[in-house]
């Protein structure tokens, strides 16, 4: 039987690199090959920016170009071909990481690429390292509870509109939106219509250089998109819910 390295899918947090967990740090430390999910324009990533410190000395760094439109993932052709050169890889047979911002199970090619690779090789080894989410950071940063007791945690994506989150208001008493940056204006009109227009922070780049934590949909709107950003909503019950 062929001997097969084993893959670590590793969260390496929100970009702080503080927020980096032990057990991260010790697989980086201890891999043959790191895989990167690399920025079209720079080549690298901020994962990787995080990662490079403590990579032991020989460590082979392979980024790995992903395809992040809609009809990209739908394909899965980049997945596919990304899962190859993995799975080459695990068969020398040599451990690898493939670095996820955040975390690896949450919203993260990572999950795409392990449909992938067990595809082509349904036993490959993995484990998966958790990291810090971004929301988490930035419920710590906006020193805002996410939420208590008996209430609800909804976490939503905006990609594709607002529909998730009105389902989600009507549903939980606490909401986390994300990859929603490009939906700004129409998900604050709907906050604002639900009477949670000041309850809502955004955070923006939490944990990284230029870091910006913003309270209200007013102010909110003045600010200018960006893509490392998040919405956090809570409902304010009374002391006796
Ligand atoms: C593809 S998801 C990655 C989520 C990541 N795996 C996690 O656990 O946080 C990308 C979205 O995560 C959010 N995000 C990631 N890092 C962030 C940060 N440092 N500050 C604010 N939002 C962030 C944004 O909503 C962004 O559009």
């Amino acid at each position: 039987m062929t001997q097969l390295g084993t893959l670590y899918g590793v969260g390496v947090g929100p970009g702080d690199p503080e927020l980096l967990t032990l057990k991260a740090l010790r697989v980086l430390r201890e891999v043959d090959v790191v895989f990167t999910s690399a920025q079209a324009k720079s080549g690298t990533s901020i994962a990787q920016e995080i990662a490079a410190p403590h990579l032991r000395d020989g460590a082979e760094v392979i980024p790995l170009a992903f395809d992040h439109t809609f009809e990209g993932v739908a394909s899965g052709a980049a997945h596919r071909e990304n899962a190859a050169v993995v799975v080459e890889v695990l068969r020398r047979p040599a451990t690898a990481a493939f670095l996820t911002l955040g975390d690896p199970m949450t919203y993260s090619t990572f999950t795409y690429l392990l449909s992938a690779i067990r595809e082509i090789l349904p036993d490959a080894p993995v484990a998966v390292v958790p990291g810090i989410t971004s929301f988490a950071a930035a419920a710590a940063a906006a020193v805002e509870p996410l939420a208590e007791g008996d209430e609800s945690l909804c976490i939503v994506s905006a990609a594709k509109g607002t529909d998730l989150l009105r389902r989600a208001l009507g549903a939980a008493d606490s909401v986390v939106v994300m990859k929603g940056f490009r939906q700004t204006a129409a998900l604050c009109e709907l906050f604002e219509s639900e009477g949670l227009g000041q309850q809502v922070i955004l955070s923006a780049r939490c944990s990284r250089p230029g870091e910006t934590l913003v309270r209200g949909t007013t102010r909110i709107r003045e600010l200018p998109r960006q893509y490392m950003s998040l919405l956090l909503a809570r409902r304010k019950r009374g002391p006796n819910c």
